[in-house]
């Protein structure tokens, strides 16, 4: 069935699918047995910057995946701008792995393909790649192969990547956890510009530092469930879960 949600176009001419609000609802998730997620209810709004924190396998990257449709749900419905998630159109989504994913090619050609794929005509891809880099403050590697660059350097050239689509909300899952403290704050950096620019934000991290200097929203995700959910102040002076309050304190979970 063909979603009904109002088509944006793009400066290319082109129908990019609209996506917030996300809404999760009743998510649930079953794999050999175990409760991965278990009935989620979440709401991805524009403009906050939203955190997603909890411990080693609450299944922060399953939420992050399913909401944006690359894992389908066992029950429950993800809706975009309304309307279920249809594959006729580019969505204006964009996702950072913890691992970056880039092609055997150079850093501007990994902007180009993402570009083409998101249905940008070739005469702009050039100038649009060449545009994100400088933005990012990649310019200096656009030559140089994807693969060869330092895990920070790939990490930004996938959220470069991903913003050159311009992207109403950009996903990332743990996109610093395998970066030293110089590349964390870069990368914060420009998760951060590209909040201000107007793009919304879901951040997965188990980082308290991080989250504290990022988020606005903080969901918390305990056992597959959102254990608890508000402004940033609330959650970290008075978190209203012990779940929450135990790992605010670095105490072993309930
Ligand atoms: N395809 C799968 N089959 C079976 N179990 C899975 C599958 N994917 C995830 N899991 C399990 O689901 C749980 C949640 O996984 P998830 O990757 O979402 O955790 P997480 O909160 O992102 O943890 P981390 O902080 O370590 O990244 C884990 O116990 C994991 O082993
Ligand atoms: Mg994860």
């Amino acid at each position: 069935m063909r979603p009904t949600a109002d088509p944006e176009t793009g400066a290319d001419g082109r129908a990019q699918r609209r996506v917030l609000p996300i809404r999760g609802a009743g998510l649930a998730i079953r794999r050999a047995g175990r409760v991965l997620l278990d009935g989620v209810d979440i709401e991805i709004v524009p403009g906050p910057l939203t955190v997603i924190m909890g411990p080693n396998g609450a299944g922060k990257s399953l939420l992050l995946r399913v909401l944006a449709t690359l894992v389908p749900p066992d029950a429950g419905t993800v809706t975009w701008a309304g309307t279920t998630p249809g594959r006729d159109r580019a969505p204006r989504l964009g996702f950072v792995f913890q691992k970056p994913v880039m092609l055997r090619r150079s850093a501007i050609d990994n902007v180009r393909y993402a570009l083409k794929v998101a249905g940008v005509p070739r005469a702009e891809r050039d100038r649009r790649a060449a545009e994100a880099l400088v933005e990012g403050g990649l310019s200096r590697l656009a030559g140089s192969p994807a693969r060869v660059l330092s895990g920070g350097e790939q990490q930004r050239l996938a959220i470069v990547r991903a913003l050159a689509t311009r992207p109403e909300v950009l996903l990332l899952d743990e996109p610093t956890a395998n970066l030293d403290p110089s590349a964390t704050l870069a990368i914060e950096t420009q998760v951060r510009d590209a909040h201000r620019g107007g793009t919304t934000v879901v951040f997965v991290t188990h980082d308290l530092g991080q989250a504290r200097r990022l988020a606005d929203e903080v969901a918390f995700v305990h056992h597959g469930r959102i254990a608890e959910r508000g402004p940033a102040d609330r959650f970290f002076n008075a978190p209203s879960s012990e779940a929450a309050r135990a790992f605010i304190e670095g105490r072993l979970l309930p």
